[in-house]
């Protein structure tokens, strides 16, 4: 069974790195990651007057993110934090309180950028917004990808044969495994849960 993945891309650009970046990790998985990108650039700004009116457009993220098994950002990093447009698509999904989206599911963060340093900072800006709504977080591989750039990818926008390619590879390798592993366990306590349910209470001894 395929897993179903919302991909929040931080990037509205036509020829997004991170876009890009995104296709070839489902490209490399869609045998058990069923990916779907989310539109979040048409979001307006959150507002909590709003909730109880909400816009169509962020019920529409909110019950396409509801539907997904796990969560993938792929983000840039600006001015070495989260792009305003993906923290807005966080904070829409993460609300009205105790009804988040992202509740529980699991996640992979992935920062692409032509920098050196591959947007360590929006990485953790995104980590730090995923634990605290409760969202249980790839760690590793760690994915801060740097020195990315349009010559990455060849015409139709696939990463070509490399070291960059063999990264997404391993990283579309080990989310599978840990949405399936979150998945599984998870059901596993249900059905442990469930079968210690029917049996007779043990006899307590004195
Ligand atoms: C407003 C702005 C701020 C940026 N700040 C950073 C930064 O802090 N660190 C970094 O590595 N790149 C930074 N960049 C460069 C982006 O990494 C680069 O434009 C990248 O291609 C954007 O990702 P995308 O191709 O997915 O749109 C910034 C770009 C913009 C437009």
């Amino acid at each position: 069974m395929a897993y179903k993945i919302a991909i929040i891309v931080g990037s509205l650009r036509e020829g997004s790195i991170n876009r890009k970046v995104a296709r070839s990790i489902c490209g490399l998985r869609n045998d058990n990651l069923d990916c779907s990108m989310i539109e979040i650039g048409d979001l307006p700004l959150y507002n909590q007057d709003l909730d109880s009116n909400p816009p169509p457009q962020w019920t529409r993220f909110r019950e396409q993110v509801g539907a997904a098994d796990g969560v993938l950002f792929c983000s840039p990093e600006y001015n070495r934090g989260i792009p305003g447009v993906l923290k807005n698509a966080i904070d829409v999904g993460s609300r009205p309180y105790g009804q988040s989206v992202f509740d529980k599911k699991p996640a992979a963060i992935v920062t692409a950028s032509p920098g050196s340093i591959g947007g360590f900072g929006s990485n953790h800006q995104i980590r730090q917004a995923a634990v605290f709504l409760n969202m249980p977080v790839m760690q590793q591989p760690e994915a801060y990808l740097g020195h990315v750039s349009d010559d990455s990818f060849d015409e139709s926008g696939c990463l070509k044969d490399g070291a960059l390619k063999d990264i997404i590879k391993g990283l579309a390798h080990a989310f599978a495994n840990w949405v399936d592993m979150i998945h599984r366990s998870r059901q596993l306590l249900a059905e442990d849960s469930a079968h210690r349910a029917q049996q007779p209470q043990a006899k307590e001894h004195a």
